[in-house]
């Protein structure tokens, strides 16, 4: 589904990511894990054309991706999720979750401002599908609310929806349930697992190595922007390199 090869992105000349090889295989998802600073939301940010790349490629179904607009990336079929929520604050959630379809709307303005029953049509059926992903997320008691009033666990649980209400063939997940409690990440833990069921990709960012280990079929880890290994949550976990990238870490702040 995606190929990163020798991925590098430098800040003023210091690197934030060195040569990060590794493929995310389709059907599957992916955790991207490592210590703070370690380069998990730039890489993510690269990879979505927010940030443009220093070198390296990105293939994504084939297709070289890498420092395209992030529009034309959200168009072939990749969506997203922030670390920092990114909502519009005054709209209602429902439409923080139609602005996931600006892709489709496929008209003018000046089609827009005739209102012609054909896209009247099209509004309505963009308006059920936002409502299956606000349902999916139980979010449906609050779809007229204003994102800014919504508890910040909502919050988390709008973007999700925005994100998938696409149906992008690749959803990046910048850490999903951080700030959760135990009871709300479950719940977002069960649902990124039946979007899996469903064919979905997924990579996420995650520090709660629960999580992690329950719903990762393949887990890549980063250090300092170096991608330090890849293979199953517990390959990884019992990796010396791993187990000093997070020690040093922990030892360096104790
Ligand atoms: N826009 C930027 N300008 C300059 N430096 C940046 C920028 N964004 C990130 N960095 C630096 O790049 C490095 C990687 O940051 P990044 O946010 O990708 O880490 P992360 O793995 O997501 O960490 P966290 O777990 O804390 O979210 C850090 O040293 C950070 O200070
Ligand atoms: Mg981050």
């Amino acid at each position: 589904m995606l190929r990163l090869d020798h991925l590098c992105k430098n800040f003023g000349g210091l690197p934030a990511l060195s040569d990060v090889s590794f493929t995310v295989p389709k059907g599957k998802v992916t955790a991207l894990i490592g210590p703070n600073g370690a380069g998990k939301s730039t890489l993510i940010n690269c990879i979505t054309g927010v940030l443009p790349a220093t070198s390296g490629s990105v293939l994504f179904k084939g297709h070289e991706i890498v420092n395209l607009a992030s529009h034309k990336i959200s168009a072939l079929g990749i969506s997203r999720t922030f670390q920092n929520l990114r909502l519009f604050p005054r709209l209602s959630v429902l439409d923080n979750v139609m602005t996931g379809l600006t892709c489709e709307g496929g008209h003018s303005m000046i089609m827009a401002m005739l209102r012609l029953p054909y896209l009247r049509h099209r509004e309505r059926q963009l308006k059920l599908r936002s409502l299956e992903a606000l349902d999916y997320f139980d979010l449906s008691d609050k779809i007229y609310w204003p994102a800014e009033i919504l508890a910040y666990g909502d919050k988390k649980r709008v973007e999700l929806a925005r994100a998938i209400v696409g149906k992008p063939d690749l959803l990046l997940l910048d850490e999903p349930v951080a700030g959760l409690n135990g009871e709300e990440t479950a719940a977002v833990g069960d649902q990124l697992k039946l979007l899996r069921r469903a064919g979905h990709t997924l990579m996420l960012v995650e520090h709660d190595m629960d999580l992690v280990m329950e719903i990762a079929d393949q887990v890549v880890v980063l250090d300092s922007g170096r991608c330090i290994a890849t293979g199953t949550a517990d390959e990884v976990r019992r990796n010396p390199l791993v187990l000093e990238a997070y020690l040093g870490r922990m030892e360096a702040t104790a």
